[in-house]
């Protein structure tokens, strides 16, 4: 549209595995606001970390109105992953690392009523899976290793969120593009300037004195280094 950004207003998902455990529901309530909320499946297989799995996710549906954005670091996402949509995710994210038909879980995760995302780690290269991002909803680049919060952001991984922007803009694709690792303050305006939608962040959110007011700071800080770029 002419005199208006192509996408739209940045996404801020707070990642809870920064949170305190013990006291999930507090922790939720604490980032009302927030576009999504991001919670990290890990299954001690395709990453070497353990945290929650569909029954936590079952009772946090319960307690938040707030999106739920469903990451699953797990093997076996065909088997594992539509339940998480059967349960009310608003989106359900599994690795393309860690399935030979990531169509087919897409097809099954739509069809148990969310979002489909892909997620590809740091090392992983977006082209291969260009054709088949017609089938998801969502594409999370990694800028971090998969499995631990609190690591460097790898900047590395830009180049890839550009190449998916430019797709986006053009109108070749409808993919939002989610980050997620190390996005903090410092590193937030680069991941805008590339042409990020969706700002995943654990420790830059929960590390804060005031979570809700970490959520509209980055938010903010998004949408004036996104305003630089827009077409
Ligand atoms: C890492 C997780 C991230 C993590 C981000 O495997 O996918 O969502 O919580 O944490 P920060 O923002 O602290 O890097
Ligand atoms: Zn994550």
């Amino acid at each position: 549209m002419p005199g208006q950004s192509a996408h739209t207003a940045p996404m801020i998902a707070p990642s809870i595995l920064a949170a305190d455990f013990a006291r999930l529901a507090d922790e939720v309530a604490a980032i009302k606001g927030s576009d999504w909320v991001h919670v990290d499946v890990m299954d001690n297989h395709f990453v070497p970390n353990l945290t929650l799995g569909l029954p936590v996710v079952e009772s946090l549906l319960k307690v938040t109105d707030i999106p739920m954005d469903c990451h699953l670091m797990i093997d076996d996402p065909g088997r594992w992953a539509p339940p998480y949509a059967e349960a009310g995710a608003h989106n359900v994210t599994f690795h393309a690392e860690a399935t030979d038909d990531p169509r087919a879980v897409a097809r099954d995760i739509r069809a148990a009523g969310a979002k489909a995302g892909l997620a590809i780690k740091p090392g992983t290269p977006v082209d291969p899976y260009l054709e088949i991002l017609r089938d998801f909803d969502t594409l999370l680049v990694m800028s971090v290793e998969p499995g631990f919060g609190g690591q460097k952001f790898i900047a590395e991984v830009l180049p890839k969120v550009g190449i998916v922007r430019r797709l986006v803009d053009a109108g070749e694709l409808t993919v939002l593009v989610e980050i997620d690792g190390g996005i903090s303050a410092d590193t937030i305006e680069a991941a805008a300037e590339a042409g990020v939608d969706c700002f995943v962040a654990g420790s830059a959110v929960y590390g804060a004195d005031d979570p809700g007011r970490a959520v509209s700071a980055l938010r903010a800080q998004a949408a004036a280094a996104a305003s630089h770029f827009a077409p």
